[in-house]
């Protein structure tokens, strides 16, 4: 039975703060892979990276994914780069119904211009660096048979649509 929801999708599509509301709504327990990784680790993504680079980032991130899918009625705000693996879109499909957020670049580029925590696309040409890596990962996520374009979407009005995407998922 598939009874977890997993958000995925670029930096900036909404995954944490509509995460937050449909755990919330569902009332259930909401896991934020960043946070759960910056818990285990005992440091923030940016040093993560800094230090040990993005390879050693995936693998932690690999670990926690096959850990969250040996767990049932869970809501996970995934990292945007989970799509790279496809063990990661594998595992998750088989225990929930992964539902991919997307948003136009000006709009992701608004949501998170005046963050400065996401290492892949920090160090000037912002913009730039969003379109790029948007460009090179677009085929992982239109791959995902679920999809909710969240730009002209409100956090609630996306938490709508990802629950009704959901129950009528888990019924099939
Ligand atoms: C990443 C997205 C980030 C975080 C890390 C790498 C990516 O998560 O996991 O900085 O590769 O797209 P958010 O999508 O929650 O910002």
């Amino acid at each position: 039975m598939k009874t977890n929801i997993i958000l995925v999708g670029f930096m900036g599509t909404g995954k944490s703060a509509t995460g937050r509301l449909v755990a919330k709504r569902l009332e259930r327990q909401l896991i934020d892979m960043d946070a759960e990784i910056e818990r285990r680790e005992g440091r923030k993504i940016g040093d993560i990276f800094a230090k040990d680079g993005e390879r050693y980032f995936r693998q932690v991130e690999r670990e926690v994914v096959k850990e969250l899918c040996e767990r049932k009625n869970l809501v996970v705000a995934a990292g945007g780069g989970v799509v790279i693996n496809p063990e990661n879109i594998h595992d998750f499909s088989r225990t929930g119904v992964v539902v991919c957020l997307s948003a136009s670049p000006s709009v992701i580029l608004q949501r998170v211009a005046a963050e400065t925590h996401r290492p892949l696309i920090e160090g000037g040409e912002k913009a730039k660096k969003i379109t790029d890596l948007l460009e090179i990962r677009k085929p992982l996520y239109d791959a995902i048979t679920h999809q909710v374009d969240t730009t002209h979407l409100s956090s609630d009005h996306t938490a709508d649509r990802v629950i009704e995407i959901y129950e009528k998922a888990a019924k099939e």
